[in-house]
């Protein structure tokens, strides 16, 4: 394997070990996931830091996986890696034995290995043949999508994909283009992107074909579909007091983080109950306050760092949670009676200072009220 083009520092990589130790330290044989591997930079940290944890790293692109091979050799006794895409994960831990999960890592979007190509099309600063497959032994490329799709369909994708105000005009470009002759190289597509932009725009928010070349990578990898399925299944193979961590690069997938941890972390029973029934309380408790953010310090450092949002959840047990909400009501209850008229208490401030379950300043309450 020869020298890597570019290098890759590892995003938020202190926070995402900090919030992943607890789940990983917990005495004997615990297993990690890197849905995507790329480089292996958070992996080998994560084996560095944790000697008694075997990692399971999957990666769509191969090349990727080659090069991660090579950076976590001397852990190969311990360490997984597979070509798959990350909605494959059920697959891939039932064929290798691990029902349960103590961490997993989802670092999205692509890899400088990726972008630094220049034969792979992904960046609009270089000229390259329009593929931008991070599988390239299989789906169909960013040339057959921008020469073969409808205007409505190219319009919806650079809408939708790479919040483009002006993608109906960048698909009408892309078909009169299209009529006179075949667009295969990504500078030619930049160039036309640039020429579809009225002037005044294309001097604000950074490259005129940022978000043209950002939805076509979307749609060509199938991104969100993929990550909306692996998500909850990621979710459900976590055992008690395993995290998640996902680290987003735009909008649409923290989005899509959002909903999925939203879902888990919320009640399922009625709201009018004080208590929760069995079966309806939540199965994970949020370690970020709504999305956290690199700070100026790692986005001087690592400019990729800039458009990061990461979030983070522990699955707890939702009994033991149960337990724990019903203690704290009737806490709740019994510290209210003693104020009513007539129960003898005026609150002098001789009460309990603790109680089992109180639920003071317990780091659940405070994180994640912007769901
Ligand atoms: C940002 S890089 C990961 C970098 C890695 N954390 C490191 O420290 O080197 C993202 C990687 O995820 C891979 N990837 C993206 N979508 C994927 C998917 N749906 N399934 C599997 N791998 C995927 C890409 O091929 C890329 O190598």
């Amino acid at each position: 394997m020869g020298e890597l083009r570019g290098t890759h520092v590892p995003v938020l990589l202190e926070r995402c070990l900090e919030l992943l130790a607890p789940a990983l330290d917990r005495g004997g044989r615990t297993v990690h996931v890197d849905a995507t591997l790329g480089l292996g930079g958070h992996a080998e940290a994560v084996l560095q830091a944790h000697p008694e944890t075997v990692l399971v790293g999957l990666d769509r692109d191969t090349e990727a996986l080659a090069h991660a091979r090579v950076r976590l050799a001397r852990f190969a006794d311990r360490v997984h890696l597979e070509h798959a895409v990350y909605d494959e994960l059920p697959e891939v831990l039932d064929r290798l034995g691990y029902p349960g999960v103590d961490g997993i890592l989802f670092d999205l979007g692509v890899s400088s290995l990726q972008l630094d190509a220049p034969d792979r099309g992904f960046a609009y600063a270089q000229d390259a043949p329009l593929d931008m497959r991070m599988d390239q032994t299989r789906g169909v490329t960013a040339e057959e999508v921008v020469n073969t799709y409808a205007h409505p369909d190219l319009a919806r994708v650079l809408r939708v994909y790479g919040e483009e105000k002006f993608a109906g005009r960048i698909a009408s470009a892309i078909i009169r283009e299209r009529e006179r002759a075949r667009i295969t190289s990504s500078a030619r597509l930049a160039e036309l992107v640039r020429e579809a932009i009225p002037a005044p725009a294309r001097r604000t928010g950074g490259h005129p074909a940022k978000r043209t070349f950002q939805a076509l990578r979307i749609e060509v990898n199938r991104e969100l579909a993929a990550l909306e399925t692996a998500l909850p299944a990621a979710l459900d193979r976590l055992n008690v007091g395993g995290r998640l961590v996902v680290l987003s690069y735009h909008s649409l997938e923290d989005r899509l983080t959002k909903a999925a941890l939203a879902d888990r972390v919320r009640s399922k029973g009625p709201i009018d109950l004080p208590v929760e029934l069995p079966g309806s309380g939540p199965t994970f408790r949020l370690l970020s306050r709504g999305a956290e953010l690199p700070g100026e310090v790692e986005v001087a450092a690592n400019p990729r760092a800039a458009s990061v949002r990461l979030r983070a959840a522990e699955r707890i047990d939702p009994d033991a949670e149960r337990q724990r909400r019903t203690d704290r009501e009737r806490y709740r209850r019994r510290v209210k009676a003693m104020h009513q008229p007539g129960t003898g208490s005026t609150g002098s401030g001789t009460g309990p200072r603790s109680a089992p379950g109180d639920g003071t300043g317990t780091d659940e309450e405070g994180e994640g009220h912007d769901y």
